[in-house]
């Protein structure tokens, strides 16, 4: 069992939560259509549906979302954010957005034509719905280890590099307005991806001259995994590694609700000027002028102070450390998990635990629901309700390799009595997991459609 590190901070606010009653309990999932997306948020008790804007800001934050300055064009709170993501990002030109997918939405809109094709280790969700909303078609590269959840492939992120030079081949260059990578790989259970590997990618890239965009939602816990299990990085700082790796990329997306550890924000960065031209003129259609980019000032300022604090070596070595010990503990109740644990989020192998559903019938959505019946626990399936679909050139429903329920760790906001909790639940509805069926839609829109979709059990 790895030892739990005690959290580098104590408790200066309290905000309640209270667990319901299993009769309440089943009103409200019947009344979600069964999707927890659906739910009230006072009638969970452990909430893991996501560790995006969920994560508890700092004492330095709150102060320094005081120090916010609300002018419309060239507020302090702009310069001070642009130092921050100069000093650790180091690209030429940046803006801030209201959030990731906003940042993804408009480097899609300036890049993506139809047809087109964008590779990457995996596309999270968001990624992938941007790219087709404009035509494009995502397609994810990342080694075939990924996909057995119980290898312990110390960098499950990677791209497999020889099926990217052939994928670039097969579509042609010229087809490929740019290439990216996910750090850490969410779909495929934040996993890390090696810097040796990150290089490889640069080089094929710009072999082929395709600008080299990360996702860099979560490169803090990437960095974090570098210098613990990549050989030369144990000396290096989490800071240096993060800066070396975005040196080897042209630009980047980011959701600075996960690593920035604030409420709302997102970044995006290109060392392109023509680029960042068209990019602030989609900007200001859609977000903002480009020194707000959809937020407000205090908002800058938070996430200028959350920057540093989510490189802070002490935090991630707690934060990392909270993860692999509800992973294990889990493990323990005979449930398998993504091997290793991610840095976010544990990754729950719902076909295994529901080795008699289908993936027709959504496995990891039955786990999902199961989780709340027991525990009031939300946590979100990442299987065939968010993936599977209908092949374009096929008309073939494609479904995902994996079936998995993620509970994704909100930042500095449980301990480790929660995440005890959270395993026993686990292991009561281990024990009764033959019962359990699976579930079908009663709704469902085309694009993103586990926001919203509705079910009804089988
Ligand atoms: N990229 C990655 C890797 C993400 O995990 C997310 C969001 C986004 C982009 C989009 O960012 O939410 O700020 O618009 N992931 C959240 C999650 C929603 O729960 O994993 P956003």
């Amino acid at each position: 069992m790895p030892t739990y590190p005690p959290e580098p901070f104590r408790i200066k606010v309290t905000e309640s939560i209270r667990l319901i009653p299993p009769a309440e309990r089943e009103k409200a999932l019947k009344e979600a259509g069964y999707n927890l997306f659906s739910m009230k948020a006072e009638d969970i008790f452990i909430d893991l549906l996501t560790d995006s804007g969920t994560g508890a800001m700092s004492q330095e934050q709150w102060a320094a979302i005081m120090r916010g300055d609300e002018s419309y064009a060239g507020a302090r709170s702009f310069y001070r954010l642009k130092a921050a993501v100069e000093d650790i990002f180091g690209f030429k030109y940046f803006v801030p957005a209201h959030q990731g997918r906003a940042a993804e939405n408009i480097l899609a809109a300036c890049l993506v034509k139809p047809g087109q094709y964008v590779p990457s280790n995996m596309h999270f969700d968001t990624t992938d719905a941007n790219i087709r909303a404009r035509g494009g078609r995502p397609t994810n590269l990342v080694i075939d280890e990924a996909f057995d959840p119980a290898n312990p492939h110390p960098f499950k992120g990677n791209i497999d590099i020889a099926k990217l030079k052939a994928f670039i081949e097969k579509v042609g260059a010229a087809n490929i307005p740019f290439g990216m990578v996910t750090v850490t790989n969410n779909a495929g259970g934040g996993q890390p991806v090696s810097m040796e590997n990150l290089k490889a990618i640069a080089d094929v890239y710009h072999s082929y001259k395709i600008p080299f965009f990360i996702d860099a939602a979560r490169y803090a816990e990437n960095s974090f995994f570098i210098k613990e299990r990549e050989p030369g990085y144990a000396h290096k700082s989490v800071k240096e590694i993060a800066r070396e790796m975005f040196s080897l990329a042209d630009g980047m997306t980011m959701s600075a609700k996960k690593d920035a550890i604030v409420n709302i924000g997102g970044l995006l960065c290109t060392n392109d000027e023509k680029l960042f031209e068209n990019v602030k003129n989609e900007l200001i259609l859609r977000e903002g002028f480009p020194t707000y980019g959809g937020l407000a000032g205090r908002d800058l300022d938070a996430m200028a102070v959350g920057l540093y604090e989510g490189l802070d070596e002490a935090y991630l070595a707690y934060r990392l450390g909270q993860t692999a010990y509800l992973a294990a503990r889990i493990n323990e109740a005979g449930i398998p998990t993504i091997q290793p644990a991610g840095g976010h989020a544990v990754y729950l192998d719902a076909a295994a635990v529901l080795p008699h559903i289908p993936q027709s019938e959504f496995p990891g959505q039955a786990l999902c629901v199961e989780l709340y019946r027991e525990g009031a626990i939300r946590g979100v399936e990442i299987g065939s309700v968010m993936f599977a679909h209908m092949d374009a050139d096929t008309g073939q429903m494609v479904y995902p390799k994996l079936e998995l329920l993620r509970l994704a760790i909100p930042r500095r906001t449980y301990t480790q009595s929660h995440m005890d909790y959270v395993a026993d639940t686990l292991r009561r509805i281990k024990e009764r997991a033959a019962s359990i069926r699976g579930y079908k839609f009663t709704y469902a829109p085309e694009l993103l459609r586990h926001f919203t979709a509705k079910f009804q059990p089988l």
